[in-house]
């Protein structure tokens, strides 16, 4: 079906078809990975939002969710560094085993930050799943467990990611217009 937003869009990337069977392969390493366990699924909003929303569902496994936002980027297309959390987690994590959800791995200054201040909560364990990774992107080292696709350095919108908050509900990944940020 065509989208109004559709036409700000270069090219698709993954269509929703393409992300569906990805974030059920996802869904399945994680299921053999906790098999006897009650993971906690912790979303980094806002763009994880509809990533996390179709995983939970895939997963045929007890777990819990929780969620957390901090902001890094504003409404320009490149990380500054800064991070801060906005919202905090609403429970303890000590003794869980907890999975963070990201939309994109990009420079890693946000989940290398994040991942930091987690760890130091006591977690039993914590791993990183995200959707898309940039490995060219790489400033910050951050351990990987889960990647659903990589892709190379283009600015991506759509399934939960954004431009200036725009695209967020478009229902699959394409790259944006040039045009579009640099006006
Ligand atoms: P990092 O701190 O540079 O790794 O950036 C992580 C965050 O930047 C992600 O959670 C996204 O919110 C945002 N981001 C990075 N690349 C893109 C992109 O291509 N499209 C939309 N958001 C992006
Ligand atoms: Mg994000």
């Amino acid at each position: 079906m065509e989208h109004m937003l559709d036409r700000d869009i270069e090219r698709v990337l993954f269509s929703q078809e393409e992300l569906r069977c990805r974030v059920g392969e996802i869904a399945r390493e994680i299921e053999r990975d906790y098999q006897g366990k009650e993971p906690l699924l912790v979303s980094v909003l806002r763009g994880s939002f509809v990533f996390m929303a179709d995983l939970v569902r895939s997963i045929n496994l007890p777990c819990t969710v929780d969620f957390m936002a901090v902001s890094s980027y504003g409404a320009g297309t490149a990380s500054s560094g800064q991070v801060k959390i906005v919202k905090d987690l609403s429970e303890h994590i000590e003794g869980k085993d907890v999975i963070v959800v990201e939309d994109i791995l990009d420079s890693g200054n946000t989940l290398n930050y994040l991942l930091k201040i987690l760890q130091a909560r006591h977690p039993a364990s914590i791993r990183l799943c995200t959707l898309l990774d940039k490995p060219s992107r790489r400033v910050k080292p951050v351990e990987l467990h889960y990647s659903g696709f990589s892709i190379p350095d283009y600015f991506v919108v759509g399934y939960g990611l954004d431009f200036a908050e725009r695209y967020r509900n478009l229902p699959y990944i394409g790259v944006l217009k040039p045009c579009v940020y640099e006006e």
